[in-house]
């Protein structure tokens, strides 16, 4: 399975103050935060971890069926981390999640999956009103989750923020 997140950066600095009293120590874990303490770039990493979060979380609640809310428990490892594109893992219990990111100036995306032979066939990043083509194409579950109005046996993983939204798909789509 994939799951997805984007952060919009420039609505992510409008939005939150992750500096403030206390936000660090209630979403990250104490590795987590010596990541974002000792980084030159502590705003890029804070979202980095956010949405390696989000995006296993969107998997492990496919799978369990299962809500939660305690981003403490889906801990972040940092495997590399560079300019334009970080990797990491996702543990949450005995679940682990692989993770990419890829960082510009404007946002930041990242994709997780519960194994290392699935691979996105298909991804698309794009600005808030240019996706209606895909809005009509994914529809959602009874549980909220998207999938493929023509293509059900595709897992699609979705995420908006701010100026942009993106899509995920195993299967190329129609
Ligand atoms: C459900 C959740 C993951 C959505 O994330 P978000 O950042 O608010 O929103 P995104 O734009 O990234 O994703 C929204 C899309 O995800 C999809 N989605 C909704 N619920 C979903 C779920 N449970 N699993 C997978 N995908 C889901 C939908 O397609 C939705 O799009 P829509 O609103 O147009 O239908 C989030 O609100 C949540 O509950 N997180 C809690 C988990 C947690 O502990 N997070 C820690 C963060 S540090």
């Amino acid at each position: 399975m994939i799951g997805n997140d984007l952060v919009d950066l420039a609505a992510a600095a409008k939005e939150s103050n992750w500096r403030r009293k206390g936000y660090l120590q209630k979403i990250f874990t104490e590795t987590e935060q010596s990541y974002i303490i000792n980084s030159p770039k502590p705003e890029i990493v804070v979202w980095i971890l956010w949405s390696m979060k989000e995006a296993a979380y969107k998997i492990w609640n496919r799978e369990s069926g299962m809500r939660s809310f305690n981003p403490k428990a889906f801990e972040c490892q940092i495997c590399q981390i560079c300019e334009n594109t970080a990797t990491g893992k996702v543990y949450f219990g005995s679940a682990e999640y692989l993770s990419e990111t890829i960082i510009n100036t404007a946002f930041l995306h990242t994709t997780c999956r519960n194994h290392d032979y699935i691979k996105p066939l298909f991804t698309s990043i794009a600005c808030h009103g240019s996706d209606i083509e895909m809005r009509n194409h994914i529809i959602r579950d009874k549980a909220g989750i998207p999938i493929a109005a023509k293509q059900p046996e595709a897992f699609i993983s979705k995420s908006h923020h701010g100026m942009f939204c993106s899509y995920l798909s195993t299967f190329k789509l129609k």
